[in-house]
């Protein structure tokens, strides 16, 4: 039979994402038996036999389990609304630092909306809340799902560099030259930033953006969304992320936590204040119009909370910034000390975690669970790291930028300082022999 229209057109693409090596394709199953450094289970929850054994104990003493029974706007099941209320308790406890300043934010974040997802929670939050008139400043990395909330949204929508305040304050500037009537606070400005970002390993300068924005803004038309998807359970006290590290809940609009990473759950809250929950409870389309979490995964979801009040997360993350340290120091010392000359472009740290990065304390600093290993070649890199047993994952165009293909590492508390240093030992034996190969073809030409 020959191909229909549609049938040529999708084969097309494929073929063409093929030939630039950009085609993805789902992992094999059997990595499982892989030492883990490409997963987002930080914490290695999902492999925790107390969190399993607490998990199956309350599903058995558990009346309803099964399924949710359809939109939180049909059946808004009880131990939806009791993870709601314990979540905003939670995340506004008052053992977090204290508040740098008097909160200036007329609508703060104090209420909690539970979302399937930390992509639906975006896409629903950008898609209504902003109002026709209004502008989203984002940074240029922000997730796939602000990108496909924005799109939706009848806001205009404009990027910053990554992580520069510099870029933000004169984005906002501009708009202020734009359209002088925000500065006497008629529209908003939102600004979309993550706290850690999950390709970079990059944690956003949080105080200097919210400072560039109250003073751009002083009457309050700048709100603040933070998505702290990867820094859920890893930083902050309990876990509560670098919002709360920081002590910043209250000049900041809305938190997203997602579940799926370190918690080894299933979900997402969003921290908004009561006025923006009832705004999305009549108007985010991927809260009304999709049966919400089962009741098994409102289960583990409070499975995995118990986890982080107890305090026994603490420990399992400082392991994992602890290896990260010892990645990024041992990979930095053995490239700098390398009889192979290796170029940036075979393999490399990003300069903001090599040790020499910068003199004054910076939250660029702190140790993340996500260390990029920057090479042009990450299908090479990621296959031999995989031959040897360690599940790593290539990143490509158009997850990363062109030119800033790299290999992802994440670390997590069940991987070891040994498995760590065979890490540094397979990259830098493959890294010497494409060294030695791009020599040898180089003077092969001369
Ligand atoms: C920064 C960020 N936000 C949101 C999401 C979506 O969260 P979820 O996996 O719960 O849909 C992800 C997941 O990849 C993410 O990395």
């Amino acid at each position: 039979m020959t191909p229909s229209a549609l049938e040529k057109q999708l084969a097309a693409a494929l073929e063409s994402r093929q030939a630039r090596h950009i085609q993805r394709s789902l992992p094999p199953s059997a990595d499982i038996d892989l030492v883990d450094f490409s997963s987002n289970d930080y914490l290695s929850l999902s492999k925790s036999p107390e969190l399993r054994d607490r998990f199956l104990e309350k599903l058995a003493s558990t009346e309803q389990v099964l399924g949710s029974g359809g939109s939180r706007l049909l059946v808004n099941g009880s131990p939806h609304v009791d993870l709601e209320n314990r979540l905003r308790a939670f995340f506004n406890r008052s053992d977090d630092p204290p508040i740098s300043k008097p909160s200036p934010l007329p609508i703060l974040a104090t209420d909690a909306l539970l979302f399937n997802s930390g992509f639906d929670a975006n896409v629903g939050f950008f898609a209504c809340v902003p109002q026709p008139a209004d502008f989203i400043v984002y940074d240029e990395y922000i997730h796939a799902s602000v990108h496909d909330g924005m799109r939706l949204s009848r806001a205009r929508s404009i990027p910053f560099k990554h992580n520069s305040v510099e870029d933000l304050e004169n984005v906002l500037l501009g708009l202020k030259g734009e359209r002088p009537e925000l500065s006497d606070g008629i529209g908003s400005v939102f600004i979309a930033v993550e706290s850690l970002y999950s390709m970079d390993g990059t944690i956003s300068p949080l105080p200097e953006i919210i400072q560039v924005a109250e003073s751009a803004f002083p009457n309050n038309n700048a709100y603040i969304s933070v998505d702290e998807a990867h820094s859920t359970g890893i930083y902050g006290p309990g876990g509560r992320g670098i919002v709360s590290m920081l002590g910043l809940q209250d000049r900041v609009f809305a938190r997203l936590h997602t579940f799926g990473k370190a918690l080894a759950g299933t979900g997402a809250v969003l921290l908004v204040s009561p006025l923006v929950k009832q705004y999305l409870i009549n108007y985010a389309r991927t809260l009304i119009y999709t049966t919400s979490l089962s009741y098994a995964n409102i289960v583990s979801a409070n499975c995995s909370f118990d986890f982080l009040e107890s305090g026994r997360a603490e420990a399992l993350s400082r392991h994992v910034l602890a290896l990260s340290e010892h990645l990024t120091t041992t990979l930095a010392d053995i490239l700098h000390h390398s009889l192979t000359p290796i170029t940036p472009d075979i393999l490399s740290l990003p300069e903001y975690m090599q040790p020499s990065a910068s003199s004054s304390p910076s939250l660029l600093q702190l140790p993340t669970p996500i260390v990029p290993l920057m090479t042009s070649y990450p299908r090479p890199l990621a296959a031999r790291l995989r031959a040897l047993g360690l599940n790593v994952r290539p990143i490509t165009w158009p997850t990363v930028p062109k030119g800033k293909e790299r290999v992802r590492i994440c670390l997590h508390a069940k991987n070891s300082f040994e498995e760590v240093d065979l890490l540094v030992r397979y990259s830098m034996q493959w890294a010497a022999e494409v060294a030695v190969e791009s020599s040898g073809l180089v003077s092969a030409k001369l």
